[in-house]
C-alpha cells in the first residue's frame, strides 16, 4: 500500500440503502481507523429523504455500530463522522445535482479536496439517469481527477451492457470507471495469483497434464430475503455466475500476466473468457443445470418455496442454483473441465475453488488408493479463508491402509483477522487509481457473451425444484457423474475451531 492517499470526496448515490449500511459504511470506518483515509476527505451521501447532516451521521453510526466488525472508538467515529455530509435530491432531479455542485465546491474550496469519487450505490435503473445528470450539470469535469464506481449488476445482458457503456463512455473514460466485483476484493481470491506464480511446487503442476478438472462451489445457506423484486429478474446465473464465478475461473485459469498491473492482469483474464467455448443449445441441455428451491427445513425452521417469497412471481421460471460443465479451449486447458456450481438455501454458506489432480497410478499402490479421493487442492474462499491440501498418507498400523489428509493454512491464524476486506480494499483502491481489482469493459462484455447463449436456450422450459438444505438437485450429480466424477463435499477446515466467532475488538 505503497501508493499516495490523496483527499477526495466520494459522493455516495444511494446513500440510505442496504449496501452503504452493511457495507459501505463498515468500510469508511475500518479505513478511518487504519488512517487510510486522508483527513480532508469527504463523504456526500445523496439520498431522497429530507434530513440533516447531525441526523443522518446520527443514523449511520447505528449501523456501523451494528454492521463493523471492529468496535467501535468514539475518537475515530467522530473523525469519520466529520466527514460526512448529507444531501438530500432525487436521481431524476436535474436542480438537486445543481444543489449537489453548489455543495461540492462549498466543501472543495475549504478543504481543497476536490477530487471525486461518484459511487453508484443504486438501483441499476438509475445508472444512466445519474451519469446524465452528471454531464448535464459539469460535475465530471473538476479541477482534480474524477472516477465512477458501478455495482453489479451492469447490464442484464449484453445488449442493456453495451448501451450503459455508450452512456458512461459519453462522460467518463475506460481509466475513470471501476466496475466493482466484491469477490475480486477477497484476500483469498488475491492469494490465487501468489499461490500459482510464486511456488515452484504448485506453478509446474497447473495444467492439462497434471490436473483433472477444477470445482468452483459458492453456496449459500439463506434465501433471498428481501431482494426479490431484482432477483426474479436476474436468477443464480447472472447474479452469481456471469460476474463472481466467472472471475474466479479467469484467475484460476490465467497465464501469467507480463506485470502485476491492471492492464496485463485484465488482459489475461479476459484471454481465459475468450476461450471458454461457447454454449451450442444441445450444449446448454448437456453441460447446465437450473433449479429452484422448493419448501423445506432448515436446521428445524419451515422455510418458504422460492415461488412464496416475498416479490416473487407464483408461477416464477427463475433459478435459485445452476451448475455448469465449462471447456477452456486453450493449450493449458483443452480436455479440462470446469464445474461450477452456486445457489441459495443450499446446505452451508461455503465458496471453494477445487483443484482436483489426476490419480498417481502405481504397480505399488493401486490396490490401496481404490477408494482414497485424489489428491486436491482447496482455496477456501469463506468462510473461513485458508487453503488445504489433500493428499494420501499410510494409517498406522502393521497393515497398509491409505487415506487422505488434509494440511491446512490458516489465513486469519497466521495473518490475525484484521487484513482489510473486501469493500475496504475496493474503496482504498479506488481512491489511488489502482483499476487492478474492478472489472474491465472486456471481461464485462465475454462474460456477457457466455451467460446470453445460456439464458436464450433456457428460454424454453422449466426449472427443476430442489429441496432446501441440501447441495442441489440431481440433475447437478448426473452432470458431473456422467463424466465419472463428482462433486466433492466441502469440508470444514481443521482451524475453524480455532477461529473466533465473535472477532470484535
Ligand atoms: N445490498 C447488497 O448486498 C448489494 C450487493 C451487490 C450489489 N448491490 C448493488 O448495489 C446497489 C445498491 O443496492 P442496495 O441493496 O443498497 O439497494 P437499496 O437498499 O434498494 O438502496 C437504494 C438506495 O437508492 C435510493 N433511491 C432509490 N430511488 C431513488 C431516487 N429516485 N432518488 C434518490 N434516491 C433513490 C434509496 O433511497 P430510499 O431509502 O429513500 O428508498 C436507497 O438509498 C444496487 O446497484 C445493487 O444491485 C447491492
Amino acid at each position: 500500500m505503497e501508493n499516495k492517499i490523496e483527499p477526495c470526496m466520494t459522493i455516495i448515490f444511494g446513500a440510505t440503502g442496504d449496501l452503504m449500511n452493511r457495507k459501505l459504511l463498515p468500510a469508511f470506518y475500518k479505513l478511518e481507523f487504519e488512517n487510510l483515509l486522508h483527513k480532508s476527505s469527504k463523504i456526500i451521501a445523496f439520498a431522497r429523504k429530507e434530513k440533516s447532516n447531525e441526523q443522518f451521521r446520527k443514523e449511520v453510526l447505528k449501523s456501523t455500530k451494528k454492521f463493523s466488525k471492529l468496535k467501535i472508538n468514539d475518537k475515530v467515529w467522530k473523525r469519520l463522522a466529520n466527514k460526512i455530509f448529507y444531501h438530500q435530491s432525487e436521481f431524476q432531479d436535474v436542480k438537486g445535482f445543481n444543489r449537489l455542485k453548489t455543495l461540492i465546491k462549498k466543501i472543495c474550496t475549504k478543504s481543497a479536496a476536490c477530487n471525486r469519487v461518484f459511487y453508484l450505490s443504486a438501483p441499476p435503473s438509475f445508472f444512466e439517469t445519474i451519469i446524465a445528470n452528471l454531464k448535464k450539470n459539469d460535475l465530471t469535469a473538476s479541477s482534480g481527477w474524477s472516477r465512477i464506481v458501478f455495482e453489479k449488476p451492469f447490464g442484464h445482458d449484453l445488449r442493456s451492457a453495451k448501451k450503459l457503456n455508450e452512456s458512461i463512455k459519453k462522460a467518463f473514460k475506460e481509466k475513470q470507471i471501476y466496475r466493482i466485483d466484491h469477490y475480486v476484493g477477497k484476500e483469498l481470491v488475491q492469494n490465487l495469483l501468489v499461490l500459482r506464480f510464486a511456488n515452484s511446487i504448485f506453478e509446474p503442476v497447473w495444467n492439462k497434464k497434471y490436473i483433472d478438472h477444477v470445482q468452483i462451489t459458492v453456496a449459500e445457506e439463506l434465501g433471498i430475503g428481501t431482494r426479490g423484486n431484482y432477483y426474479d429478474k436476474f436468477g443464480a446465473l447472472k447474479d452469481m455466475v456471469q460476474n463472481h464465478m466467472l472471475q474466479l475461473v479467469a484467475l484460476t485459469a490465467m497465464e501469467p500476466p507480463v506485470r502485476l498491473d491492471a492492464y496485463d492482469l485484465r488482459e489475461e483474464k479476459v484471454k481465459v473468457l475468450r476461450s471458454i467455448e461457447q454454449f451450442t443449445l444441445k450444449d446448454v441441455k448437456n453441460r447446465t443445470v437450473r433449479s429452484q428451491y422448493g419448501a423445506g427445513e432448515i436446521n428445524g425452521k419451515r422455510v418458504n418455496a422460492y415461488r412464496n417469497e416475498e416479490k416473487i412471481d407464483k408461477k416464477s421460471n427463475t433459478e435459485t442454483f445452476v451448475a455448469l460443465k465449462l471447456n477452456i479451449n486453450n493449450w493449458r486447458w483443452e480436455g479440462i473441465p470446469f464445474y461450477l456450481r452456486t445457489g441459495k438455501r443450499l446446505k452451508e454458506r461455503v465458496a471453494e475453488i477445487n483443484i482436483v489432480f489426476k490419480q498417481n497410478h502405481s504397480v505399488l499402490f493401486d490396490e490401496y488408493v481404490k477408494h482414497t479421493e485424489p489428491n486436491m487442492l482447496i482455496v477456501r474462499i469463506q468462510p473461513e479463508e485458508g487453503i488445504s491440501l489433500q493428499f494420501s498418507a499410510k494409517v498406522p498400523g502393521k497393515k497398509m491402509i491409505v487415506d487422505n489428509v488434509r494440511m491446512d493454512f490458516c489465513h486469519e491464524c497466521r495473518f490475525g483477522p484484521n487484513s482489510l476486506d473486501a469493500y475496504e480494499r475496493l474503496l482504498y483502491d479506488i481512491t489511488i487509481g489502482d483499476q487492478t481489482l474492478f472489472t474491465s469493459w472486456d471481461m464485462v462484455e465475454h462474460s456477457w457473451k457466455i451467460v446470453d447463449k445460456i439464458t436464450k436456450a433456457w428460454r424454453h422450459g422449466k426449472v427443476s425444484n430442489y429441496n432446501p438444505d441440501s447441495w442441489g438437485p440431481k440433475e447437478a450429480d448426473k452432470l458431473i457423474e456422467k463424466d465419472g466424477r463428482r462433486w466433492y463435499k466441502p469440508q470444514k477446515p481443521s482451524y475453524s475451531e480455532l477461529l473466533q466467532n465473535d472477532s470484535k475488538q
